[in-house]
């Protein structure tokens, strides 16, 4: 977990971040995400579904699903080694500075990354 906290500086910052290791990008399976969009508002600390079309998901994925929030550039790893084929994951919004612009980023046999949409602060 210690990248976590580099990486806090950068949602906190909107600075560039240090890479993000995407798995080996072998194959296609490029999951479309449905949710977060344009309209989505998270609030800090809020539980919250990553939704995205799991149609078209092939019947095996054996690799590494991550997702990552985004504030520019990947900044925080939210969810990692979830069923790519489910269709969504539940996670916790981190305590980042509320901005405008967040994407998430699915990497599953390829990547897939959000509409911006918002985050805002908690209680
Ligand atoms: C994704 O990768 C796994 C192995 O890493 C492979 O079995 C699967 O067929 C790939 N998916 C597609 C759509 O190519
Ligand atoms: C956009 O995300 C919201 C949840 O944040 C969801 O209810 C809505 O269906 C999504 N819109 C589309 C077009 O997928
Ligand atoms: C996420 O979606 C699943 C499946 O639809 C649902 O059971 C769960 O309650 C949802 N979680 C949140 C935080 O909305
Ligand atoms: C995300 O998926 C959609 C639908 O498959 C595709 O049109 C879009 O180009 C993808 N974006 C990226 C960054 O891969």
């Amino acid at each position: 977990m210690f990248f976590l906290t580099a990486f806090m500086a950068a949602c906190a910052l909107g600075a560039q971040a240090g890479p993000i290791t995407p798995p080996p990008a072998s194959t296609i399976y490029v999951p479309q995400i449905t949710s977060p969009n344009a309209t989505t508002v998270w609030t800090v600390g809020q539980r919250v579904n990553i939704t995205w079309d799991a149609s078209d998901a092939p019947a095996v994925i054996n690799n590494e699903a991550l997702a990552v929030l985004g504030h520019g550039a990947p900044c925080e790893t939210l969810a990692e080694n979830f069923d790519l084929r489910k269709g969504w994951v539940e996670v916790t919004v981190p305590k980042v500075t509320p901005d405008t612009d967040y994407t998430i980023t699915l990497f599953g046999n390829s990547t897939n990354i959000s509409e911006q949409f918002t985050i805002k602060g908690g209680h």
